[in-house]
């Protein structure tokens, strides 16, 4: 797998190498065993090295993926109109939570001040430093007159009415790998050989919730070897951190991922973490930490169930494409370039890779929670899938 990646430059290695050690230092510490979230959390997150937090251009054309917003503003401009629903019945207040280079947010303030619902509050919580900055330089650029609009947080809010929105944000919380075997259920987690000079795995009873959660999943320890997957405790904490706050609103959760019977499916045995490196995956989790991003699908039935359980209605559960099609993006394309060939051919290129089947459109999924809304949301109102959860 290592030698079918391009190779990083020695910058990036010696970079590589630093954080290594700070995880190294950590393992120490810890006795020497960390779970694989915190791998994956220091990996991620570490200030000044993390892959989020360090320098490098993660997303675009010469990064390592490419997202939505970033692929077409039609994106933003469709999730606008379902936004702009959930402010009519809330307050006019916008959260985007992990907002990347910030280009979503000039979207959708762009298509809401077009609605003419433009939001009292825009705010923003990012963890890295480094892309804040970048989303602050975006918003100046694209959207000055509204970029005053902006915030960004450094805790949650007390309390909470309007529409929250995540693009890609459940898949980058810590995961905890666990192995179920005949022996019993086990927790993956991460040593340093200091031997071989590199991190590797090593199990230990899975324990506490980890455990819980594991056996209500229902999976079959194989007769033999063992069926590998993961839990995303964070997850399921974040909607109910979020839960205790909403008064009145929705919060909009898109992400790839899968309702529980498909995310445990027997024949999916090892799981759904995955690392990125300029365009390609690997599963090769504990290789140069910082410089690939590490994720996994979601499991939208805990998160539905967490939604539940901290009191917040599931208003539905469609596909990216669905949702889409719902909030109007054709009707948005048709509008595009009617007197130039280009543009137009250029953002159908873009709309089809955001609703295509095989593309982003199956494979992304909307999951709609929230309190207090009477309405029937736009983006729900064909193709909904909440039977599957
Ligand atoms: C895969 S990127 C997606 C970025 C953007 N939403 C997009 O669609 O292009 C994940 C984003 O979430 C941020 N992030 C990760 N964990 C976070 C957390 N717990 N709170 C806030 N932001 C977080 C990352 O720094 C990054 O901006």
């Amino acid at each position: 797998m290592k030698n079918e990646l391009p190779p990083p430059g020695a910058d990036a290695l010696a970079h590589s190498a630093l954080l290594s050690q700070r995880i190294t230092a950590e393992i120490t510490a810890a006795g020497g065993w960390i779970s694989f979230a915190r791998f994956m959390e220091m990996a991620l997150y570490t200030p000044g090295l993390g892959y989020y937090s360090g320098g490098a251009r993660k997303f675009g054309p010469e990064g390592d993926f490419i997202t939505s917003p970033e692929i077409s503003p039609l994106f933003g401009r469709s999730l606008a109109r379902q936004v702009a629903q959930v402010l009519a019945a809330s307050m006019p207040h916008v959260i985007e939570v992990g907002a990347g280079t910030g280009l979503l947010a000039c979207d959708l303030l762009a298509e809401l001040e077009a609605l003419g619902c433009t939001p009292v509050h825009y705010d923003i919580i990012e963890l890295s430093g480094e892309l804040r900055a970048r989303q602050a330089e975006n918003l100046q650029t694209k959207v000055p007159h509204l970029a005053d609009r902006v915030r960004w947080l450094d805790a949650l809010p007390e309390q909470f009415s309007g529409c929250l929105v995540a693009n890609e944000l459940l898949d980058v919380l810590p995961v905890q790998l666990v192995a179920w075997r005949q022996g019993g259920i086990f927790e993956r987690g991460v040593i340093w050989d200091a031997a071989q000079e590199k991190f590797d795995w090593q199990d230990r009873p899975a324990a506490g919730r980890l455990l819980g959660v594991a056996e209500s999943l229902g999976v079959e320890s194989p007769e033999e070897g063992e069926y590998l997957s993961e839990v995303c405790l964070p997850a399921r904490a974040w909607v109910a951190e979020w839960g205790a706050r909403l008064s009145q609103g929705a919060l909009i959760l898109i992400d790839y991922g899968y309702p529980q019977a498909e995310y445990y499916l027997p024949s999916r045995t090892s799981g759904t973490v995955q690392c990125y490196y300029r365009h390609r995956a690997h599963t090769d989790l504990l290789l140069w930490p910082g410089l690939n991003d590490i994720t996994s699908f979601v499991d939208f039935t805990a998160v539905a169930e967490a939604a539940d359980e901290a009191g917040l209605a599931v208003y539905g559960y469609t596909t990216q494409a669905s949702f889409l099609n719902n909030c109007g993006l054709l009707a948005l394309l048709e509008t595009i370039g009617a007197s130039d060939e280009a543009p137009y051919v250029r953002a159908s290129r873009a709309a089809l890779r955001l609703i295509a089947p095989h593309e982003m459109g199956e494979l992304f999924k909307v999951l709609i929670i929230g309190r207090e809304m009477d309405s029937r949301l736009i983006g729900l109102a064909t193709g909904d899938r909440t039977h599957a959860l």
